[in-house]
């Protein structure tokens, strides 16, 4: 769907490169999340992805045709939610969303999208007067009202209570489903484990990683078995490798002692981001 080949891009007042030449492809069909620390360069990829953010160097194909050389056509056939919502404050929601359908040739029902994200009762609300919750909810009805087939993500479930994030995964799922392809950036793990098929981690705008969740899991995960006990009053820990599990030692130990807890090593996203990027997650 999208290839990216040694992609550069330095804003016009700054001095060095945010983008330092980053290859990756997105594939039809699938949703690729785009990870990192904040001011690696996520949200400025997205832009210059959905040609906002034109004067890059590098290739970018969409659709086997030059990003630079589509025509509208190519707003048609996208879907964008900025990290930031933005909407017009003194119009209702449905005024905007009324507004921003008119600029398409393609049109979805809006009733249905509402619904599903529970807005459709407060859609005659001020969008101004939305809490922050509802305006990222009507900012993801706004990246789907022309039924595109790519859809450019910037945090989608930030902010969200876990039921409508729940609801917001479940209609990103529901997308590919039915064909579609998203790129998505996230600090929340959990969501890119759930959602994304690969991952790419971005670090100071060049890429670490790009796999998918499980390969990275097995590649950075310690084969290993963690155990608590007591002993004597006293917790002891001890960490067994996948390979000692079966060692006369190990089966004593479950056998006599008193476990309190058993956790097998396998790693989670969270800790293979801070070991790609080195940093820790911002909360
Ligand atoms: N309009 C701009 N003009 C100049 N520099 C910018 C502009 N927007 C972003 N930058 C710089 O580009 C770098 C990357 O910013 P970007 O917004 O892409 O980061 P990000 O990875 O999306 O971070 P976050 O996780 O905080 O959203 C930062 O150093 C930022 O200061
Ligand atoms: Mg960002």
């Amino acid at each position: 769907m999208i290839t990216v080949n040694n992609l550069r891009y330095k804003y016009p007042q700054n001095q060095d490169y945010t983008i330092k030449g980053i290859d990756f492809e997105i594939k039809k069909g699938e949703i690729f999340g785009f990870l990192g620390p904040s001011g690696a360069g996520k949200s400025t990829t997205q832009k210059i992805l959905i040609k906002l953010l034109l004067g890059y160097e590098g290739e970018i194909l969409y659709r086997g045709q030059p990003l630079a050389a589509l025509g509208d056509d190519f707003y048609e056939d996208i879907g964008v939610s900025f990290e930031m919502p933005i909407s017009f404050s003194k119009l209702t929601a449905w005024e905007n969303l009324q507004f921003f359908q008119q600029l398409y040739k393609t049109k979805v029902d809006l009733e249905p999208l509402l619904r599903r994200v529970g807005l459709w009762e407060d859609r005659h609300k001020k969008a101004g007067e939305y809490s922050k919750g509802m305006k990222i909810r009507l900012n993801f009805v706004r990246a789907l009202l022309n039924k595109p087939a790519f859809l450019c993500l910037d945090e989608p479930t930030n902010g969200l209570d876990p039921a409508n994030a729940r609801i917001m995964k479940d209609m990103i799922l529901e997308f590919k489903e039915q064909g579609g392809t998203v790129f998505l950036t996230s600090h929340i793990m959990s969501d890119v484990d759930e959602l994304c098929d690969r991952v790419a981690f971005i670090v100071d705008g060049k890429l670490r990683e790009i796999d998918s969740p499980r390969n990275l899991k097995l590649k950075y995960g310690k084969r290993s078995v963690k155990v608590e006990y007591r002993e004597n009053n006293e917790l002891i820990q001890r960490e067994f490798s996948m390979e000692a599990i079966r060692s006369p030692e190990f089966i004593n130990l479950l056998q006599t002692k008193e476990i309190e807890t058993l956790h097998s090593g396998e790693t989670t996203l969270e800790e293979i981001f801070i070991k790609v990027t080195g940093v820790a997650l911002r909360d």
